[in-house]
């Protein structure tokens, strides 16, 4: 189960005043469900999710994952449980420039502690259907593929939850579809929690829920 409860988050803004970007959120998800987090630009989904990645602190409330409190962790255990057990793949790939398809998931894997990081790295590239890529460097590389080696190193260790921020928002409709695809995929044959930030409808109907920010507040779902 991950649980948020009145989830507020201020930012310090210039003028001295607080800026709120999220009032007292809650929500409920079931493990390996799936959800979709919509909202107009600035409405608080990145946050959010960065919440829920524990990268960021609440200013109010509590982030609960199968049952631990990671505002309870010391940053050494929170770190340790974000790399075991919840992935990331962001809308600008957000991959190491400098090495290849294979050690930035290898890295990945390194991170999470696995015991052969290198073979569940080609497995992970394998599965996003890069094999034959694995020399490649980024820039070597076209948008989708990009996306796919950020989605291998993201499941390298099989996390619980996959925490997605607008994953094809950066490519063309083809490539597009084949990412989300195997994004559902992936969700449906690991059991992986899947949490969503997108602007597309169609890709929001696929998954099980839907929830709405504006103004960082949830107004639907
Ligand atoms: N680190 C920060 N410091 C100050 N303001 C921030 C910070 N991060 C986000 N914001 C503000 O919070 C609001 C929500 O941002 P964000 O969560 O990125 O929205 P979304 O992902 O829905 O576009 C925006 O107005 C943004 O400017
Ligand atoms: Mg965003």
């Amino acid at each position: 189960m991950i649980r948020l409860s009145g989830i507020t988050k201020e930012f310090p803004s210039p003028s001295g005043e607080r800026l709120r970007v999220l009032v007292g959120v809650d929500l409920e998800l079931s493990e390996g469900g799936s959800i979709a987090i919509q909202g107009p630009s600035g409405s608080g989904k990145s946050t959010l999710l960065g919440i829920l990645a524990g990268l960021e602190q609440p200013t109010l409330g509590t982030v609960e994952i199968s049952g631990v409190n990671l505002g309870e962790l010391s940053e050494r255990d929170l770190a340790k449980f974000r790399a075991r057990k919840q992935g990331f793949v962001f809308q600008a790939f957000h991959l190491l420039q400098h090495f290849s398809a294979l050690q930035n998931v290898t890295i990945g894997a390194e991170i999470a502690g696995l015991k052969e990081p290198l073979r569940s790295a080609r497995e992970a590239l394998a599965r996003v259907d890069l094999a034959d890529r694995l020399e490649h460097l980024p820039g070597q590389l076209s948008g989708g593929e990009c996306q796919r080696v950020a989605i291998a190193r993201a499941i390298v260790a099989r996390p619980a939850v996959l925490l997605c921020d607008e994953p094809t928002g950066s490519l063309d409709p083809a490539n597009a579809a084949r990412v989300f695809d195997l994004l559902l995929d992936l969700h449906q044959d690991l059991g992986t929690t899947l949490v969503l930030v997108t602007h597309d409808p169609a890709l929001s109907a696929r998954m099980d829920r839907r929830m709405r920010l504006e103004r960082g507040r949830v107004v639907e779902g």
